[in-house]
């Protein structure tokens, strides 16, 4: 964006972006975890900052920069990233690219987990609060909520009922049966309210402009 700060579709704007995974601790030295690279949302959160955005990023452990003009708070597992994200509301948008553990173990050991010599320890799972969802019933809902759908099959049918149970407005439904988790690259239907968008597979950093480019326009046109 070429306009000073004040001309920028977003500014005055706060934008809140989930991105990464989430840790789940089984005992100090181990944990559960996924295959993202928390690639995408870093690069909605940068998208955001440069269309002139307040941004706070919340961000699972991942390697990499903090954008510039980001504001990010580091979390490890679900349960904490739940707590950062009521935390930052009320925010106008909220756009929540995290691949948050389905699921924690029962019960943490606060020592280190021995071998036996028998069998294996069985790790009892419980499930982690749905962050979207809560987001989605609470008093601060932001104006414009976007929610992601990591599916390796039925993509947008899995995804159309994800927007309706969730509650959210918008749906970034990701083909993640290829390398999409870690990669540089995304295939993207974007389901909205009363239609789905077929978008072109292209970069993550073309996604989220592109994203970002239609919050902008939504907002604009809402005002
Ligand atoms: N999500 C969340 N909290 C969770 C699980 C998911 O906020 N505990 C959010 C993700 O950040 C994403 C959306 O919900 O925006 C969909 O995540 P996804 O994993 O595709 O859906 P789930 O509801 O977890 O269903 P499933 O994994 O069984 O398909
Ligand atoms: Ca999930």
């Amino acid at each position: 964006f070429e306009q000073d700060i004040e001309h920028r579709p977003l500014y005055g704007k706060h934008v809140l972006v989930t991105a990464g995974p989430t840790h789940e601790p089984i005992d100090p030295v181990r944990y559960l975890a996924n295959r993202s690279s928390g690639k995408q949302g870093y690069a909605i959160a940068a998208a955001a900052a440069a269309a002139g955005a307040k941004v706070t990023l919340v961000s699972g452990p991942v390697h990499l920069r903090t954008p510039l003009g980001v504001d990010r708070i580091d979390v490890e597992s679900a349960e904490d990233m739940a707590k950062a994200v009521r935390e930052a509301l009320p925010v106008d948008v909220a756009v929540m690219a995290a691949a948050v553990a389905d699921w924690r173990t029962k019960e943490y050991n606060d020592i280190k987990i021995k071998k036996r010599g028998a069998a294996p320890p069985a790790l009892v799972l419980t499930e982690n609060p749905d962050i979207l969802a809560s987001v989605a019933a609470s008093a601060k809902r932001p104006d414009l909520l976007v929610g992601f759908a990591a599916e390796t099959n039925d993509v947008v049918d899995n995804a159309r009922k994800k927007r309706k149970s969730k509650g959210v407005d918008w749906i970034v439904a990701n083909d993640v049966s290829g390398d999409v988790m870690g990669g540089n690259d995304n295939h993207v239907h974007l389901v909205k309210e009363g239609k789905v968008e077929h978008w072109d597979p292209m970069t993550k950093q073309d996604v989220a402009t592109k994203l970002i480019e239609e919050i902008a326009e939504r907002l604009n046109n809402d005002d």
